[in-house]
Parts: structure tokens; sequence; C-alpha cells
């Protein structure tokens, strides 16, 4: 399938590098509202640098990529859909569930999947986690907690403005891959309690080339929490972005007969820590899986797996074989009503009940991932 990207910047290079990866797309336009990002881009990727509205009506193009800062992403999907073309958007899908529903009534009238990220669920950790977790190996999943804690985005990125306003935050930004991945792992949430707050009013950027200069924080930059599951597993929740240091693990999920925890979310691999009731932690390498198979060096040196790209890859293998894909929009939708929900709840002081209730994406197997890469 020929597909065009639509947002030229951080983040950008890694969805130009995966069509190398996979084997069933390729990026042949790109735009930006900055044309200098796309003419940046197009230059070094060798495509065509079109505007926006030009690579909407380029008729060689059946999907766009949606890479654009958050508050743009509901407007980019839906003049996709009425462009006729299919949408797989960079999380989160949009600001809020109004924008959410648009987005589902428009794809259902068109008849056009949209997808959207985050796709991390689908390596190597989540699917054996879940396979382990299909086998029984911890019994029945009743209780866990997930952390995320560090302290904010303007020390690296180079425009972190879009991070302290609504539709990010640490749920809506970092969050959507803790709570994706639960719920691939548990299935969906039944509802949710939550406090919020913001330790600081202002940011200070450290990153350059914006050193120095002052962001005015719009968004809380504290949500805690919990959430309960439709099989009525508890799980509690810290998301932060006001703490320097903690020892707290990313997930751990507590069944019947055992433990176990599950690496962080934001990457498709890393070791699964299991325990059967008392007995010592079992460690669990998932490296030599097809989405675990280090294949990136992380700014530190370690090397990591990074196959972001198979939701998109996995959407057009069901857009070709009209199958119902991982990354989908019910459960896109599903995981932006439960930010919202946390926000809510935080907000108004009651319990948040989720009127989405998705299925849980189907187990993901290496036989269907042979068939995408290259
Ligand atoms: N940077 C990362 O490591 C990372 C990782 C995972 C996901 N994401 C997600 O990807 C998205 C983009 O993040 P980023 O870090 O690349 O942001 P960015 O600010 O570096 O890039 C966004 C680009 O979109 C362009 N843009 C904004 N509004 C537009 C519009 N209406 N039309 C066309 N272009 C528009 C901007 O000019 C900019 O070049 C965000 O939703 C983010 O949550 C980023």
């Amino acid at each position: 399938m020929k597909v065009g990207i639509i947002g030229c910047g951080n983040i950008s290079e890694t969805y130009f590098n995966c069509q190398k990866i996979f084997n069933n797309f390729e990026i042949t336009a790109c735009a930006d509202i900055n044309t200098e990002f796309a003419n940046k881009s197009a230059e070094k990727f060798n495509i065509k640098a079109q505007s926006v509205d030009e690579i909407l009506s380029n008729k060689d193009i059946d999907l766009i990529i949606n890479l654009t800062i958050p508050s743009a992403h509901k407007e980019i999907i839906i003049r996709s859909l009425n462009a006729g073309k299919h949408c797989f958007s960079e999380k989160p899908l949009a600001m809020n569930m109004k924008e959410g529903r648009e987005i589902e009534k428009l794809s259902n009238e068109k008849n056009l999947y949209v997808g959207c990220a985050p796709d991390t669920f689908l390596g190597s950790a989540g699917q054996n986690a879940r396979k382990l977790i299909e086998e029984n190996k911890i019994g029945k999943i009743v209780l866990g907690t997930f952390n995320l804690m560090s302290h904010g985005m303007e020390d690296w990125h180079p425009n972190p403005d879009f991070f302290f306003k609504p539709g990010a935050g640490p749920v809506f930004d970092v969050g959507v891959y803790y709570l994706t991945q639960l719920i691939n792992l548990i299935g969906p949430v039944k509802s949710i309690s939550s406090i919020s707050g913001t330790a600081t009013p202002e940011r200070t950027i450290t990153s350059e080339p914006r050193n120095g200069e002052k962001i005015i924080v719009e968004t809380p930059t504290t949500l805690m929490g919990s959430l309960e599951f439709h099989n009525s597993a508890k799980i509690q929740f810290f998301c932060s972005w006001d703490v320097w240091k903690h020892k707290h693990s990313t997930i751990e999920l507590y069944g019947l007969d055992g433990s176990m925890i599950v690496p962080d979310p934001n990457f498709f691999s890393g070791d699964i820590l299991i325990s059967k009731k008392e007995q010592d932690w079992q460690t669990i390498n998932n490296d030599s899986m097809l989405l675990g198979i280090p294949n990136k060096t992380d700014n530190d040196g370690t090397k990591i797996a990074n196959y972001r790209g198979i939701g998109l890859s996995e959407m057009i293998h069901a857009i070709h074989n009209q199958t119902h894909p991982r990354c989908s929009l019910d459960l896109s939708i599903h995981v932006l009503e439960v930010m919202e929900g946390i926000l809510n709840s935080s907000t108004q002081k009651e319990i948040y009940h989720l009127n989405t209730n998705p299925s849980q994406p189907k187990y993901l197997s290496e036989d269907e991932i042979r068939k995408l890469k290259n």
C-alpha cells in the first residue's frame, strides 16, 4: 500500500525507517504545516514533499500516517477520511471522547479504517506476558499496580510545549502505553477513581534549542488512583512528571497463584519476572521472539528492540483481508475514554464508569508477524 506521512517532527524518522522492517507499505510523500520540515524529510528519504492539501488529494496514496501533535490528531484523521483515505495515527487518538466519537462515526460512514498507536504491546514482552497469563501461569489476575514517574519531557524534546497542554500530560502521553498493555493483558476497564495535582504551574525548558524558555502548565502533571477491570481485577496507578527518582517497577500483576512483573510498555521487549506463590522470581527473556530481537542502539548504547510500525503494518494486512486490526479504533477509543475518565474522576471527585467495552485485541502469533516482516 502506498502511504503518506503528515507531521515530520521528532518521531517521523522512526516511521520512515520502519518501512524497511515491514513488507506491505511504502511511504511515497510527506507533508507538514511547516514546509521546511517536510522538505527536509523528503530530501532525506528521497520522496515527494507536498502541502497537507496536496497529500490529501494525492490519488496514489491510500493511507495517511498522522504524526502531528495531539491537538491536531482529530483534524488530520477527519480530513484523511473525508479524502477517502485510511488513517493510522500516533497516540492519543484525539483530545477527548467527543472528538473520538466524531472519528468513529465518520470511519463507519466511510467504511475506512482508523488505527492508533501505541503498538508496543504487540512486542515480544507484551505478547509473551499475554500468553503466560492465558496459560494460567499465575492464576486469575486479581490485583496489580503500574507506576510511571519521571521529571517530565522539557529536558530532551526540542519543542516540549505540547506535553503540558490538554491532550498530553503523563496519562495521555505515557500512561497510554501502560493502559493499552493492561487491556491487552487483562481486558477492558470498567470504572476509575482518581486524584490529580500539578506540582509547579510553569516548567523551564532545558533542552536545545529553546533552553531557558518557560512553558505554562495547562494539564495535571500527577494523577493517582485505581482502575477496576471487567474481569474484576483492581489496579492501582501513579502517573507523574513531578518525581525525580523512585524505585517502583513498571507493571506488577498479582494472580491467585503467583505474581508477574511486566517490563516498561514503552518498549517492545525486556525481561518478564514471574513467581509461583512464595517461590523465587524466575526471569523470562523475550529477545529471541521476532519483535524482541534487538535492532536499535539506544542513546545510552543499550541494544533495544524497536518495531514501531507493526500496528500500521498489521492494520494494512487487516484492510487487505477485511479483518479487525490489533491497534483498532475501538481499542483506542476505549483507551481514550479511560484517560479522559482518569482526568474527569479527579476533577469531579467521583467514580467514573466507562461506556466503552471492546474485546481484548487478539494474540499476535510469530507466524502472523513473520508474514509481515521483510
Ligand atoms: N517523539 C517521540 O519520541 C514520540 C514517541 C511516540 C509517540 N509520539 C507521538 O507522536 C506525535 C508527534 O510527536 P513528535 O514528538 O514527533 O512531535 P513534534 O512536535 O516533534 O512533531 C509534530 C509535527 O507535526 C507538525 N504539525 C502540527 N500540526 C500540524 C497540522 N495541523 N498539519 C500538519 N502538520 C502539523 C509540526 O509542525 C511538527 O513538525 C505525538 O502525538 C506524540 O505523542 C512521539
